[in-house]
């Protein structure tokens, strides 16, 4: 490796605690999905795009390592040097997404197993059990022997680390290494087999047991298994995760210093905690598929039609802010949606410009890198019909253009765009993993949808003009004005102590409170500990089905959800409902929502705590979005028309790109006077 002087800044001269790499652009390549004489000519179109990143080898396992110990790693050397010496900054993955046929014949139960006991076959990718010690330490040797040939390499800036944990449903395994593990878990956890009874309320039905052996993982039980039992078994999955991510985290530090340490995580993904994985990492990046996404969760036909090239306007910067939050302010986008991708029920194309607005877009919410996927388009195997950068043929297709875009107006935006998270938010939303599992574990309506609340809310927010950070409950909440709390259905002393000791205003939405760790009713009843911030007491609940509503005094209603509540004499009662139970209320510190709130009631909501809290309101409009960084702000039009923006833009704030009107997928950046 020749002393090659890079093109652009070098991110190991970066201090990575304060996230100072300019934002840039990159690619997911497969050097070994094309013949080696289009390697270089790849590299230079790839400088001439103005892509400075380049993601390589997750999948790449069976090439380097054919058989045990028998290692070719003579391409993977010649694919980096020609990289690096184009001006291209590598980030290096380790392979253990897809563990090459030798080794599964090697150990044919490091497979996952699927609740109704079947056992997921080698054939695609993913096919690995959390808990299977064997393959852990395989995942290891793997990774040391990568981080030795290539931890120092000059031209590696970072590291991924696997690839989309629990992709394809992995998470959940049901098999003998998850039972073995699970209840070596709880006898840690509870000490005594009483402790776990009284834990799990196993008196009901009948379950006690009196050895930790006699647990059984919650599994193709008659009716439904203990709701406590299967929260304990969410959370020990998700710890394997953790602890799975934590052994290739701990052999890079060692042999790759100073590099970046990534794991690229997926939307509305909620089956481990991604705040625990990301505590050991550098930063969290996620794949970002806003029209797969929008065709899968969108909230009904109408919206999907109305965004159908667009996505969901408020689904990717829900995610920059989560996993923003997760790596400790530290984002990348990994993966970027370029064209029509291949796994969604129906896969449609994006308009002109979205490709470049949810570039932009990332980088608004502070995202360091936004990395396409990928190169060139597979004309083999699962994603033919997957676009990318370039097609299959070679030529430039369409995102190509909007990236190349892309890298240039952000070398007009200079040291602005470089400004990452100067200025905390002022709002905070708390989100909770585990709170997810206990409704999905006890949903009790059919449709109720912890997610679609926080994503609700934080759209809320975001109409009125917000920047909102997307935090732990386990968080600090000083220098915030407004926390809202959509979704915490547990919590504890602490949480609520540091919300006391705060200046900010809380607001709590339904089911707060609701459950103990161990997913009991509280003695004190719901919100369990937060009856002293928030002055009530709720003594009943219903699911409401699709149509049925329970209006709140003239300022919406109630959907899915609503709780009968009694509020303390010193408690406002801001709204009713029509039963005149308490609908909104607010105390000295907090307040609380006691429904699922239609948007028009969420609207008055949000927009009455964000002025409580002294917070502007900055109405953007139904589809145009903003975000301010640093000195910049950015307006994003998610229609498919035509929209104005004035009303946006400030009289000493200076155009730099785009322009008041925005065309559909228009994008503005303003520096703010
Ligand atoms: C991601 C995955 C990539 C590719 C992509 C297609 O989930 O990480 O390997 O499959 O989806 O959209």
């Amino acid at each position: 490796m020749s002393g090659v002087e890079l093109f652009f800044p070098d991110p190991l001269f970066c201090d990575a605690s304060m996230s100072k790499i300019s934002p840039s652009l990159g690619v997911c390549y497969y050097p070994e999905h094309w013949s080696e004489d289009m390697w270089a000519e790849d590299a230079r179109r790839m400088v001439t795009c103005g892509l400075k990143y380049v993601r390589i080898a997750e999948f790449a396992w069976s090439r380097f390592e054919p058989a045990r110990d028998r290692f070719d790693f003579e391409w993977l050397d010649r694919a980096i040097e020609i990289l690096g010496n184009a001006g291209l900054n590598v980030v290096m993955c380790t392979p253990s997404a897809t563990p090459p046929k030798w080794l599964v014949e090697e150990m044919p139960d490091m497979v996952a197993i699927e609740a109704n006991g079947n056992p997921r076959k080698w054939g695609s990718r993913r096919h690995y059990d959390f808990s299977h010690k064997g393959y852990r330490r395989e995942c290891v040797r793997i990774a040391e022997i990568l981080a030795k040939r290539y931890g120092e390499n000059p031209f590696v800036a970072a590291w991924q680390i696997d690839n989309e944990y629990g992709c394809h449903d992995t998470t959940l395994s049901y098999s003998d290494a998850a039972c073995i593990g699970f209840r070596d878990w709880l006898a840690q956890k509870y000490q005594s087999p009483d402790a776990l009874n009284r834990a799990w309320g196993n008196v009901f039905w009948s379950m006690e047991v009196s050895d930790f052996n006699e647990v059984e993982l919650p599994n193709l039980t008659v009716t439904e298994p203990n709701p406590s039992h299967v929260l304990d078994f969410r959370r020990y999955s998700s710890d394997q995760v953790v602890e799975f991510n934590r052994l290739q985290v701990d052999v890079l530090r060692r042999l790759a210093p100073g590099r970046d340490l990534i794991h690229n995580f997926m939307g509305k993904f909620l089956e481990f905690d991604h705040f625990d994985v990301g505590a050991d990492l550098d930063v969290a990046s996620w794949d970002s598929y806003p029209l797969g996404n929008l065709e899968r969760f969108g909230r009904d036909d109408a919206w999907k039609n109305w965004y159908l090239r667009a996505g969901d306007p408020d689904f990717q910067a829900f995610h920059h802010d989560l996993y923003r939050g997760c790596g400790q302010g530290r984002m990348w986008v990994m993966e970027q949606q370029p064209g029509p991708v291949n796994w969604a029920p129906w896969n449609p194309a994006p308009h002109k410009g979205m490709v470049r607005l949810w570039s932009h877009e990332a980088f608004a919410h502070g995202a360091e890198v936004v990395s396409y996927f990928r190169w060139r388009q597979a004309p083999f195997a699962q994603e033919q019909f997957h676009a990318a950068l370039n097609r299959p043929d070679g030529s430039a297709d369409l995102a190509y253009e909007e990236a190349q875009q892309v890298a240039g107006e952000l070398k007009k935006l200079g040291d602005g765009a470089a400004d990452l998270e100067s200025r905390q938010s002022r709002v905070a939303l708390v989100f909770d993993y585990p709170s997810q599992w206990a409704t999905e574990i006890q949903p009790q309506g059919e449709d109720y949808d912890g997610f679609r609340i926080a994503l609700d809310w934080y759209g809320e927010l975001r109409r009125a003009g917000q920047n909102i950070d997307i935090v732990a409950p386990s968080s600090d909440f000083d220098g915030y004005d407004l926390v809202v709390v959509p979704h915490l259905l547990m919590l504890d002393d602490d949480f609520v102590a540091r919300a006391r000791n705060s200046g900010a205003r809380f607001l709590f939405g339904p089911r707060s409170g609701s459950r103990t760790p161990a997913h009991q009713i509280p003695a004190n009843l719901a919100p369990g500990q937060l009856q002293d911030l928030v002055n009530l007491k709720v003594l009943r609940t219903e699911s409401l089905r699709s149509g049925i509503v329970e209006p709140v005094e003239e300022q919406g209603a109630f959907l899915r959800w609503f709780e009968h509540v009694e509020a303390d004499t010193t408690a406002d009662v801001q709204l009713r409902t029509s039963s005149g139970t308490p609908a909104y209320v607010a105390a000295q510190k907090a307040s609380y929502i006691a429904g699922w709130p239609n948007e028009q009631l969420l609207k008055h909501v949000v927009q009455t705590e964000l002025k409580n809290a002294g917070l502007a309101i900055l109405e953007t409009g139904e589809d145009l979005r903003i975000r301010d960084r640093g000195n910049l702000r950015t307006i994003v039009n998610y229609a498919h028309k035509q929209r104005d923006a004035s009303h946006l833009i400030g009289s000493g704030d200076e155009i730099v790109v785009g322009e008041a009107t925005l065309e559909p997928g228009g994008v503005t950046i303003l520096r703010r006077g």
